[in-house]
């Protein structure tokens, strides 16, 4: 049995895992910064001065939680990229000081990659994985991708966004409601109380990718529109217009992958990243997979945001064929 102690600091959240070589998680401690929900988004300065303070106890409290000392450790897994780059860069510093002091390799991740595997991080040795080749769908904050999973070591984007991301379709669209950031659990809670009401028009580009700033737009005119008959509009039906922006994004980001499904035959399906948390979304994909015989992967909703348990995944993938990163590596911010 050996062992991979994984960073994460891409964006706002430090995060800190250890896993053993069965990919079984034995600790996956994350600190979320607080400092950004005043100004309503990621401040990339701030959050790099609180990774600063957070690493080390982060770095710690894994530890202990993993009951292991960092003398067992193999490997040192970081997140090189895509992300802020100043939070990048702390991760990827204290990767490099970490992995020479103890003199054990370090592993340099994929943070997209990173999402798309956490479907192998194991709570307990009997998890079910899922079996290659599968489909994702990977919904964050910042991306919306089709992916084809060859293996873990092979992946092939076969379908994205050309503008914004489906998280920050929903983040804008909470922000016109008045709704704190990040604003997708909100309009996940509002929206089960509400009915979807109102049909904003979206856009079918081709292939298998997506648009979102058609949706964007045509949330913005209709409340718009609504306010002028009615100045009480948006307070007066805060579920109907949260469950209907949900159902539009969920639409659109269905209707693409299902025709994915449909092309590829593939017969394994997942989800993931921070929208993977959406209610709506996990209920219809559940649908769609029972519609197309196919089996579906829906993470945990600790491993739907940025977590390290994820990045050891891949770290653990990459060890396993003696993939290591050379100390004159530096961050990537796309
Ligand atoms: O992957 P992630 O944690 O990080 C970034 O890419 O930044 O994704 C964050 C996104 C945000 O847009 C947030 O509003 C969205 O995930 N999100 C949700 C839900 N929980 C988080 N969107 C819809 N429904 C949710 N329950």
């Amino acid at each position: 049995m050996f062992y991979i102690l994984a960073i994460e600091s891409s964006c706002d959240d430090t995060s800190c895992a250890v896993i053993d070589s069965n990919f079984c998680v034995l600790s996956n401690v994350i600190a979320s910064q607080q400092v950004h929900k005043e100004y309503g988004g990621v401040v990339p300065e701030l959050a790099s001065r609180a990774h600063q303070q957070n690493i080390i106890p982060v770095v710690d409290k894994a530890l202990k939680d993993a009951k292991i000392t960092k003398e067992q450790l193999s490997a040192v897994a970081f997140t090189r990229g895509p992300g802020l780059m100043g939070s990048l860069l702390v991760g990827v510093s204290f990767a490099k000081s970490f992995a020479r002091a103890l003199d054990i390799p370090m592993i340099d991740v994929n943070h997209l990659e990173a999402h798309v595997l956490a479907h192998f991080i194991k709570d307990t040795p009997e998890q079910k994985v899922p079996e290659f080749p599968f489909l994702c769908l990977l919904v964050s904050g910042g991306n919306t991708q089709i992916v084809l999973v060859e293996s873990a070591r092979k992946m092939q984007i076969i379908g994205q966004t050309i503008d914004d991301a489906a998280g920050e379709t929903i983040d804008k669209a909470a922000k016109i409601l008045s709704l704190p950031y990040p604003g997708g659990p909100h309009i996940d809670r509002l929206a089960q109380e509400g009915k979807p009401v109102l049909i904003f028009s979206q856009s079918n580009i081709k292939n298998y990718d997506y648009s979102f700033s058609g949706l964007k737009t045509s949330i913005l005119y209709t409340l718009r529109d609504k306010l002028k008959e009615n100045p009480k509009y948006m307070e007066e039906n805060l579920a109907d217009i949260a469950a209907s922006v949900q159902k539009a994004v969920v639409d659109s980001l269905l209707n693409k992958f299902e025709k994915a499904i449909k092309d590829t035959k593939i017969k394994t399906i997942a989800v993931a990243g921070g929208v993977s948390a959406n209610s709506e979304l996990r209920r219809r994909l559940q649908e769609l997979g029972a519609k197309h015989k196919c089996e579906v992967f829906i993470p945990k909703f600790s491993y739907t945001t940025d977590n390290a348990a994820m990045v050891a995944v891949v770290g653990l993938f990459k060890y396993l064929e003696k993939d290591f990163a050379h100390l004159g590596l530096t961050a990537y911010a796309r």
